[in-house]
């Protein structure tokens, strides 16, 4: 079973200028809680925008790339030496960026982990609207937490109609 986990903004903005738009320090360490240990799947992009561009520690990361890779990672050349990889995993599989990842792999996913920050951000990367789609269900929502610069809520959404892992190419 697929998960994304995903920061946005009230537009769902995402990123710009392959960097975050936020640096919520509750929202990285609720990211490094839930992905510790587990299966990381990210872009190459989201890859390089990493600090010093490395692989999150602690973690089996995995990442999609159709060039050579200089980092120590899992490298997947497309979407189907993904999907003959998953069945290998143990521990959770997280998709975690950015934009282009997930708009491939989002209707794959069985959950994802929305942190919604109350903000407007000039940005050119962007998550699709989950309360506009209609497989997508808001299934769990926290109170709004405010950590003094930005007000925030972490969302659980559940995909009513996952696409059968075998139709991934
Ligand atoms: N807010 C958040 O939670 C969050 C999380 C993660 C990222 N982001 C943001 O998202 C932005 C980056 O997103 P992005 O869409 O530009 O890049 P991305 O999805 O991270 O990476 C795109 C790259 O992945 C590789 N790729 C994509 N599809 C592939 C496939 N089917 N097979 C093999 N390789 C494939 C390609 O790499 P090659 O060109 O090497 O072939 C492609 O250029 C940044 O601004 C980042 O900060 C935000």
């Amino acid at each position: 079973m697929l998960k994304l986990i995903v920061a946005v903004d009230e537009n769902w903005a995402i990123g710009k200028d392959n960097e975050l738009l936020f640096h919520i320090k509750e929202d990285l360490m609720r990211f490094k809680k839930l992905t510790l240990g587990q299966n990381v799947v990210m872009g190459r992009k989201t890859l390089e925008s990493m600090p010093k561009g490395a692989p999150l520690p602690k973690r089996n990361n995995i990442v999609l790339s159709r060039n050579e890779l200089a980092q120590e990672v899992i490298h997947c050349r497309n979407m189907g030496e993904l999907r003959e990889l998953i069945p290998q995993l143990t521990g959770e599989i997280y998709i975690i960026g950015g934009e282009n990842i997930y708009k491939q792999l989002l209707d794959f996913c069985a959950a994802a982990e929305v942190t919604k920050v109350q903000a407007q951000k000039q940005a050119d990367a962007f998550f699709p609207n989950l309360d506009e789609a209609e497989n997508w269900q808001l299934e769990e929502q926290s109170g709004v937490y405010n950590n003094g610069e930005v007000k925030y809520t972490f969302n659980r959404y559940i995909n009513k109609k996952v696409r059968p892992l075998g139709e991934l190419e």
